[in-house]
């Protein structure tokens, strides 16, 4: 098949435009089209090596596709409304699934990513009032006093490394707001080791992440439990402390601890690794790849400076900042969505899209590839945040950074105002010139942007 006969460049617009849902077409129970495979392997050498390409090679079998790898079977879904019927309508009838519970069990079993049923419910009502709009306002100081110190640090090199000083800046926000503690402490050193070491175990471009259990363990293997093994000790202290102490901190812990002792230390241990995991990386990713967008697009980055000049106070906090920041944020995120995709399983056999998919099946919904998909997006692969001005008659599922229905991520509105605080706080203080204009994005744990270096000038200078 060639690469652009069906591709979703130039498929015809009749599936969009038929009055059936895709969940109401029937194709008599049969199983997905997909890429033919090698005996035994399947198609793990296109999956490894392909990279984004794969998924997008992929979507010419079709918007529900299957394949092989690593010794699972995926179907890849990248319909809207199929989307939408997973996450939001039909969300009792799937789980999160083996293949992201593999994860769970290596980093936090027990932690909100990966709870199922009951469990999950209960832990997401506890944590859901420390996301209040209120509550995260009572954030805003600290966000703009942690933006205003990187900007003060990143000026002084002559380039720096994008990536790793947003995952700082993000990771000390986090570490005030969420944990109340102080990374330039003795246990901040800790908490930055066990970060650096899950990184690591979890890239799933590293050997060591499909290393079998009998083989010798690996460096990165060992780095991980040790650095885990010090964070867990971190924690007991902490857990200790605030039973023995109760303080006024307004955290994680303290909700979790308020549970009475309903919540064990095993949960409480999960609940802080599980954010600590899923709170800090993926909002440095967003911020990085907003930055190198603004730093490409001039015209852009020149009417969000305007904007920003025109606002009273130097210090805006995020109801007053301008809705161009807010479409900029957006836009990076389609373009880039650090979680790239997101898993599901069906809890027994399935039918979807007229497709059947048998219970053990892994569902995956490809956001990087749906937010770039000529169907939905006007020159899908370019930078316009005014696209997010007005209304749109996009499918809803056309686009979701943030997941969607009951398991949407709790931190968005965290991680949206951040960004915007974040973002207005440094670029009214620095300007930022790519040193390379290539960015090669490598579908790991996370969208990894690879290193992006740029050159930081002061304004004020
Ligand atoms: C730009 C930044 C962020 C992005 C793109 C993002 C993306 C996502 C996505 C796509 C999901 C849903 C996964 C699924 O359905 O399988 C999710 C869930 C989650 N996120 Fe985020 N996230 C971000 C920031 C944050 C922050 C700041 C926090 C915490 C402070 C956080 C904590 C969580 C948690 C705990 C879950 C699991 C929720 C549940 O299952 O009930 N995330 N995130």
């Amino acid at each position: 098949m060639s690469d652009t006969e069906t591709s979703p460049r130039n498929r015809s617009t009749e599936e969009a435009v038929s009055t059936e849902t895709p969940d109401e077409r029937s194709r008599d129970g049969e199983r997905p089209p997909g890429p033919d495979g090698l005996p035994l392997i399947g198609n793990t050498i296109g999956f490894l090596r392909g990279g984004l390409g794969f998924a997008e090679r992929l979507q010419q079998h079709g918007d529900v596709a299957r394949y092989t790898a690593l010794g699972e079977e995926f179907v890849a879904v990248s319909d809207p409304q199929l989307i939408e019927s997973v996450l939001v309508s039909r969300n009792d009838e799937f789980w999160k699934g083996r293949f992201e519970n593999e994860l769970g069990e290596l980093l936090a079993p027990s932690g909100l990513v990966f709870t199922d049923g009951e469990q999950w419910r209960d832990q997401r009502s506890l944590l859901q009032p420390l996301f209040t709009p209120e509550r995260l306002r009572s954030h805003t100081e600290s966000i703009r006093t942690a933006s205003a110190t990187a900007a003060s640090e990143w000026h002084t090199e002559d380039t720096i490394d994008l990536r790793a000083a947003c995952s700082k800046l993000t990771l000390s926000i986090l570490a005030d707001t969420l944990f109340t503690i102080d990374l330039t402490t003795a246990r901040g050193a800790i908490v930055r080791d066990a970060v650096s070491a899950i990184r690591d175990r979890t890239d799933i471009t590293n050997i060591t992440y499909v290393w079998p259990e009998w083989a010798p363990r690996t460096p990165t293997q060992h780095r991980f439990d040790r650095a885990m093994a010090d964070l867990d000790g971190l924690i007991e202290e902490l857990i200790d402390e605030r039973r023995r102490t109760p303080t006024d901190h307004d955290d994680l812990l303290a909700a979790l601890l308020s549970a009475d002792d309903s919540v064990m230390d095993e949960t409480v241990r999960d609940q802080l690794v599980t954010f600590l995991f899923a709170g800090h990386e993926t909002t440095a990713l967003a911020l990085t790849y907003t930055l190198w967008l603004l730093s490409g697009h001039p015209g852009v980055s020149d009417r969000l400076e305007t904007e920003l000049e025109s606002v009273e106070s130097d210090q805006p906090d995020a109801r007053s900042i301008p809705a161009l920041t807010d479409r900029v944020i957006r836009e990076a995120l389609r373009l880039y969505p650090p979680v790239y995709l997101i898993y599901r399983e069906p809890r027994r056999e399935v039918n979807l899209g007229g497709y059947r998919i048998p219970r053990g099946t892994t569902l995956q919904f490809p956001a990087y590839t749906v937010h770039r998909d000529p169907r939905w997006w006007d020159d899908p692969d370019a930078f316009v945040p005014d696209r997010w001005a007005g209304t749109t008659s996009r499918p809803e599922y056309a686009y979701f950074p943030f997941g969607g229905g009951p398991r949407h991520c709790i931190g968005m509105r965290f991680a949206m105002m951040e960004l915007k605080l974040a973002l207005t706080t440094l670029t009214q203080r620095l300007a930022f010139e790519r040193v390379s204009d290539a960015l090669t994005p490598t579908p790991n744990a996370l969208l990894d942007p690879g290193r992006v270096t740029m050159r930081v000038r002061d304004r004020s200078e």
